[in-house]
C-alpha cells in the first residue's frame, strides 16, 4: 500500500535501479535520493539520478543543455522523436500532431468504449482474473493498432514484444531482441502500405512530406515503433497500476462509483503517485553545477519524473494517494518539447476503463498482493489477480 514512508537510514546507501529491492522500496528511497543525494551518482550504472522535482522540471524545460540527442537509449535503434531535438523534432512533431488532434481523438471514444465491453463481455463468468493481461494490457494495444492499422492476427506479437521491453537489467540484449522483431513485423507492413494505402496513420505517414521531401524510411519505422512502446505498455501500466490502488482505496473507490465525474481526477492521482514512465535518460552538453555537484558534459543522466511525483516541496502528503487533492501538477506525461504526444489518448483510455470495469464490479479484491516488474523506467505489475465479485461473507 502507499502510505508515508520514514526515510531510511542514509550511511551505506546504494541505488540500484536494476535490483528487485528498488521496485519493492522505491518511494523510501526516491525520498532518500530527494533529501540526501539530490544528484545522486551511480558508480554501478555510471549515471546520475536528478529526482526533486523543480530540478526535473527545469532540466525537461531545457533541451539546449539537457539533450535527448545521443543519449544511449537511442543507439540501439531507429531515429524517433523522444531521441531528437532542434528543428527536426519541431517539424516532424508538427507532422504527427496532425494525428493527435483532440477532434479525431474524441472520435475514437465511441470505438475505444466498444473494445473496453467487450474486453469485459470475455470475462463475464470468471471469477478470478489476471486483469494485467486480459484488460489492461489489451484495451491499449488493440486502440494504438487500430491507430497505427496492424492487422489482428498480428497484434499479439507487438503486444508480447512490447511487454519483453519493460523489464530491465544489466543485460541490453532484454530490449534489443524484442525491439528487432518490432522492426521486422513494421518493414513487412510498411512495404504492404507502399503498395496498398489504407485508412490509417501508416498509409498517412508514407505519403507524408516535410519541406517537400517525404519522411524517410527510417523515422517511419521510428515513429511506428514509438507509438507501439509509447502507447502500449504505459497506458497499461496506468490502467493496472489504478486497478491496483484503488483496491487498496476501497472508500476512494467507492466514491468513484456513486459519482464517475471523480474518475478523470483519479486517474490524474494515480499518474501521479505510481507514475508508468519513472524515468527516462537525457545527455548535458556542457558541465552544469547543480547542488554543489559538477554533472559532466555527455555523462548518462536519469531524470526522475516518479520522485518528482513524491517530492514533499510541492506534493502535501506525497506518498499518499487522494483522489480529491487539487492541482495535480504531475510530471508523468513529461514536461516541455517532448511532452507526451497520446496524453489525451492515453487519459481517454483510461477513463473508460474504469467508468466500464467498476460498474460491472465496482467491489473487485485483490486477490494476492502484486510484485513489481524490476526495471528502471516503468512501474509495472507483472500480473494482478483480482476477484471481480467480492467472496460472500
Ligand atoms: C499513461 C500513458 C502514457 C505515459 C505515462 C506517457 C509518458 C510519456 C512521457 C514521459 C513522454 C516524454 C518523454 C521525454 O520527455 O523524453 C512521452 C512522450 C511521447 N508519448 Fe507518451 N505516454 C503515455 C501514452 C502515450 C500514448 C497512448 C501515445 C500514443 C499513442 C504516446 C506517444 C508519445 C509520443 C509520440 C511521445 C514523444 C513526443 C516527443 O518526443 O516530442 N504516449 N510520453
Amino acid at each position: 500500500m502507499v502510505q508515508s514512508i520514514s526515510a531510511p537510514p542514509v550511511s551505506g546507501f546504494v541505488c540500484d535501479p536494476h535490483s528487485a529491492f528498488y521496485q519493492a522500496h522505491l518511494y523510501e528511497i526516491y525520498r532518500t535520493l530527494r533529501d540526501e543525494f539530490p544528484v545522486y551518482y551511480s558508480e554501478m550504472h555510471d549515471l546520475r539520478i536528478v529526482s526533486r522535482y523543480a530540478d526535473v522540471r527545469s532540466i525537461l524545460l531545457d533541451h539546449d543543455t539537457f539533450t535527448v540527442n545521443g543519449v544511449a537509449e537511442s543507439k540501439q535503434l531507429p531515429p524517433m522523436l523522444v531521441y531528437l531535438d532542434g528543428e527536426r523534432h519541431t517539424k516532424l512533431r508538427n507532422l504527427i500532431s496532425r494525428g493527435f488532434t483532440p477532434r479525431r481523438i474524441a472520435a475514437m471514444e465511441g470505438r475505444i468504449r466498444a473494445i473496453t465491453r467487450k474486453l469485459l463481455d470475455d470475462l463475464a463468468g470468471e471469477s478470478v482474473v489476471d486483469l494485467m493481461h486480459s484488460f489492461a494490457a489489451q484495451l491499449p494495444s488493440r486502440v494504438v493498432a487500430e491507430l497505427i492499422g496492424i492487422p489482428e492476427e498480428r497484434r499479439e506479437i507487438f503486444l508480447e514484444c512490447t511487454e519483453g521491453m519493460i523489464e530491465t537489467g544489466p543485460k541490453e540484449h532484454q530490449i534489443t531482441e524484442p525491439a528487432k522483431l518490432i522492426f521486422a513485423e513494421f518493414d513487412e507492413l510498411l512495404a504492404q502500405r507502399r503498395k496498398e494505402r489504407r485508412d490509417d496513420l501508416m498509409s498517412a505517414l508514407i505519403d507524408a512530406e516535410i519541406d517537400g521531401k517525404r519522411v524517410t524510411a527510417e523515422e517511419l519505422m521510428g515513429f511506428c515503433f514509438l507509438l507501439i512502446i509509447g502507447g502500449n505498455d504505459t497506458t497499461m501500466n496506468l490502467i493496472g497500476n489504478g486497478i491496483a490502488l484503488l483496491a487498496w482505496h476501497p472508500e476512494q473507490r467507492a466514491e468513484l462509483v456513486r459519482d464517475v465525474s471523480l474518475i478523470p481526477g483519479a486517474v490524474e492521482e494515480m499518474l501521479r503517485v505510481e507514475a508508468p514512465t519513472q524515468a527516462l535518460a537525457r545527455r548535458p552538453t556542457r558541465d552544469v553545477e547543480l547542488h554543489g555537484v559538477t554533472i559532466p558534459a555527455d555523462s548518462r543522466v536519469l531524470i526522475n519524473y516518479g520522485s518528482a511525483n513524491h517530492d514533499d516541496r510541492v506534493f502535501e502528503d506525497s506518498d499518499l494517494f487522494d483522489i480529491h487533492r487539487p492541482e495535480i501538477r504531475h510530471l508523468s506525461l513529461g514536461q516541455g518539447s517532448h511532452y507526451c504526444m497520446g496524453s489525451s489518448l492515453a487519459r481517454m483510455e483510461s477513463r473508460i476503463a474504469f467508468e466500464e470495469l467498476l460498474e460491472r464490479y465496482p467491489e473487485y479484491q485483490l486477490e494476492s498482493e502484486p510484485d513489481w516488474v524490476t526495471s528502471r523506467w516503468a512501474r509495472s505489475h507483472p500480473e494482478l489477480e483480482v476477484r471481480l465479485q467480492p467472496t460472500s461473507q
